[in-house]
């Protein structure tokens, strides 16, 4: 052991102890404890116990009604994916007609752009983070090259200020007040997924609207870490994974977005196939489409049950707890995690990159560990501590701790061990 506290910490946890009870939490693979400090819930949320029952219910209900499960029983399949809807909304600050459930991300973003991304000539630029996840750079750049553009000039990347390592809102409000006029699109990351920063939403959609341009947000890192009103802010649409936050599954099925405003407008073009056009019509098997005035009309596929099982489970979590209380809880869990990762960074070559202000982030801590040591680090984080977070090439790992399970007594044992080891080998 090398930082005290570890009895502090218990004592945290029992006057501040969260819903760990409802999920399943890996053991340990190394260390002196059995269950794993789980801080990567950022990456792949923790497993509900409640999942299998309510993923098993729907296994049986195929096994005994057949093709007439799509109709019949407790929660038939046609329209199950509703029952995803109102949660979903809830957690996003939406409208239920603005929310749907449906394919993954990134699929998810470019049916999007596919109506949102619409370039004229003078104004056909896409604002995204320099640091943007990459799949979201490559998908903005197909979309600029399936218009005919060239992504290396149409895309455009903001970069934090030299010596900074993350985005000020007035630079991305000052760049949209000099060169909107010019942009078409705005895509950003809610919470950048390397820094853990948590730009200014409202703000930047409302300097984005200034502009002429339409603003939509990849919310990954942001549903179920951070309070959002995505309809209030006017965000036109806005598109989020379950795997992480929401803690439904591997792959999860994703959500989407669109604003109250353009459900009805008939100027936006869709991809479209039998899953959007109007429920009480579909099976009319008609050859054209009439999609309802709700973001079910984004919806192509038939939507796999088994796969919306779980985040139906996960929802009612969500549900059951509340976002204030979460977001209450995870501002302890993660000022806490900040106040011991101070004791230690002063000996040690160690930089949170991280807004410090509680108010610009959600509950990741990115620390820059030295050039090439984050994969090695978080390695042995994990196999001789116990310790599960991620890291990102070449030098970052990610902590989070995830206010529905994790505690301080995890967040102890991150930083007790990153202290045994940063010093050990003798970067300190
Ligand atoms: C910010 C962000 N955007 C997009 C993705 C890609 O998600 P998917 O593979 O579900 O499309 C991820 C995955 O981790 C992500 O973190």
């Amino acid at each position: 052991m090398t930082i005290p506290g570890e009895e502090a910490a218990r004592r945290l946890d029992e006057a501040d102890p969260g819903h760990r009870h409802l999920f399943h939490v890996p053991p340990a693979e190394g260390g002196r404890y059995a269950e794993a400090a789980y801080l990567v819930g950022n990456s792949l949320g923790l497993p509900p116990r409640a999942v299998r029952a309510d993923l098993l219910a729907e296994l049986d209900a195929w096994a005994t009604k057949g093709v007439t499960g799509h109709f019949t029983g407790p929660r038939p399949w046609v329209p199950y994916v509703r029952l995803l809807t109102a949660p979903s909304a809830r957690l996003v600050g939406a409208l239920p007609e603005e929310t749907v459930v449906m394919n993954s991300l990134t699929v998810n973003l470019h049916l999007l752009m596919v109506s949102f991304y619409r370039p004229t000539a003078g104004r056909d630029r896409i604002v995204v983070e320099d640091a943007a996840f990459p799949s979201d750079s490559y998908a903005v750049r197909s979309q600029a090259r399936h218009h005919g553009l060239d992504p290396d000039e149409v895309v455009v990347r903001l970069r934090p200020r030299p010596g900074e390592e993350t985005l000020r809102t007035e630079d991305v409000v000052g760049y949209l007040e000099r060169e909107g006029h010019r942009v078409a699109l705005v895509l950003l990351g809610g919470i950048n997924y390397l820094t853990g920063e948590l730009l200014d939403i409202p703000a930047i959609t409302e300097a984005g609207h200034r502009a002429g341009a339409l603003v939509g947000w990849d919310l990954a890192h942001a549903v179920g870490n951070v309070p959002l009103a995505l309809h209030d802010w006017g965000v036109d649409f806005a598109a989020w994974c379950t795997y992480k936050y929401l803690n439904s599954g591997p792959g999860a099925l994703a959500g989407a977005f669109v604003h109250e405003r353009h459900l009805a407008d008939p100027a936006i073009n869709r991809f479209e196939g039998w899953w959007g056009t109007d429920e009480a019509t579909r099976f009319e098997m008609a050859p054209v489409s009439r999609p309802p005035a709700t973001a079910e009309a984004w919806q192509i596929s038939n939507p796999p049950v088994l796969a919306m099982a779980p985040i139906r489970t996960s929802l009612a979590i969500f549900d059951e707890v509340g976002m204030p209380a979460l977001r209450a809880r995870s501002l302890r869990l993660t000022g806490y995690l900040e106040r011991l990762l101070d004791e230690i960074i002063p000996t040690r070559p160690l930089t949170v990159l991280t807004p410090r202000d509680p108010e610009r982030r959600g509950c990741q801590l990115s620390v820059r560990v030295g050039a090439g040591g984050a994969a090695a680090l978080t390695k042995r984080l994990a196999h001789e501590y116990g310790v599960l977070v991620d890291d990102r090439e070449p030098d970052v790992i990610r902590l989070a701790p995830v206010p529905l399970y994790s505690t301080y007594h995890d967040c102890w044992r991150a930083v007790d061990a990153l202290a045994d080891l940063v010093a050990e080998t003798g970067r300190g």
